[in-house]
């Protein structure tokens, strides 16, 4: 077993995190946490999306937040685009990155892009190429890697045929998502080696909702694999529209813990973490859905 001696954490907090919270979400709250995570070190954050505000009205607010952005040297951010028309939005913007969202289920696919698999990599084509063609790296993200919502148990060819569609239409980095946390570590493992036949170990990512708690065992399997980049969610915030019942992202706070209890490298300073967590979970009214934060928080309380 040979684990990595850096691990990348992208916080997908700002968007993941944030896009399924009912209330709206002042655009000068979603740019706070985002200061306050490059401040924590983070180097990549996932901002906001472009997506149609009917769809997910929290993310109407995209071109504002991505402005109000004070840029720090050497963090990079993502954006999200279904389509050519998020794209146009977000380029404007200048994005270091933009994600093209698909899914290993074609029930999840509908639900949430409105559209088939087959279709889905039809719309990400042109996205792409045009991203590209103005030097923005593309991501793209499979859900429902292990489990949907509407379908159950997604095998891996399913996860496998998505990898080898978005390689071909010229994606740069496969995200792997376990959706709705339903994922235990030999299926995230089974889901992580389909897309590995299709991508680099460098080139490859997980992203686990921790709903059933099995993310950070998850986490571990893809390290012990060499996997070294991974979406997390600051105070574990977090769902997805149209995965209801679904948690957040494993917080950023408990794989940050554990990462640092591994001697492996993240750059995150982790009081300053755990004060970005604080922060959001403050203004949403509620506790940090971290372990890890809390135990921080009662600590310093105590
Ligand atoms: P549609 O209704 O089929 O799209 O939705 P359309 O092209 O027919 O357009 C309908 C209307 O939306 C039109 O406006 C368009 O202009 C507008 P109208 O004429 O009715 O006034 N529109 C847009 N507006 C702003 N930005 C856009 C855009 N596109 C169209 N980009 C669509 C298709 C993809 C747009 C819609 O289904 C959608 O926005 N879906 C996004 C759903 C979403 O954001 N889900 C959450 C993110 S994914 C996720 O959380 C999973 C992830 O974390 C990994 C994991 O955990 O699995 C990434
Ligand atoms: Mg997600």
């Amino acid at each position: 077993m040979s684990l990595p001696t850096k691990v990348k954490l992208v916080d997908v907090g700002p968007r993941d995190g944030l896009q399924n919270e009912k209330e709206p979400v002042p655009a000068e709250i979603k740019i706070g946490l985002v200061h306050r995570l490059q401040d924590a070190g983070l180097t990549e954050i996932e901002v906001t999306s472009f997506v149609s505000p009917k769809w997910v009205p929290q993310m109407a607010d995209a071109a504002e937040v991505m402005a109000g952005i004070r840029r720090k040297a050497g963090v990079r951010y993502s954006v999200l685009v279904p389509n050519m028309k998020g794209l146009e939005a977000a380029l404007a913007s200048r994005p270091d990155e933009v994600v093209v969202f698909g899914a290993a289920s074609e029930a999840f696919s509908q639900r949430n892009i409105n559209c088939s698999i087959a279709e889905s990599i039809e719309r990400f084509r042109p996205v792409v190429e045009a991203a590209r063609a103005q030097g923005v790296f593309v991501r793209g993200a499979i859900s429902c890697a292990v489990g949907c919502p509407y379908e159950g148990e997604v095998p891996p060819s399913s996860v496998e045929r998505v990898a080898r569609l978005m390689k071909d239409i010229g994606v740069q980095h496969m995200g792997v998502a376990d959706t709705i946390g339903v994922g235990t570590p030999t299926k995230v493992r089974r889901a992580m080696e389909a897309a590995l036949k299709h991508w680099a170990i460098d080139d490859v990512s997980g992203h686990f909702h921790d709903t059933y708690g099995q993310a950070a065992a998850n986490t571990l399997i893809c390290l012990e694999m060499g996997i070294w980049q991974y979406d997390t969610s600051s105070a574990g915030l977090g769902g997805c529209p149209y995965a209801k019942g679904a948690t957040g992202n494993v917080a950023t706070e408990d794989v940050a813990y554990m990462l640092r209890g591994m001697d492996i490298d993240t750059g995150i300073d982790f009081d300053k973490l755990v004060d970005a967590g604080k922060y959001i979970s403050d203004f949403l009214q509620r506790k940090p859905n971290s372990r890890a934060a809390t135990a921080v928080l009662n600590k310093r309380a105590g």
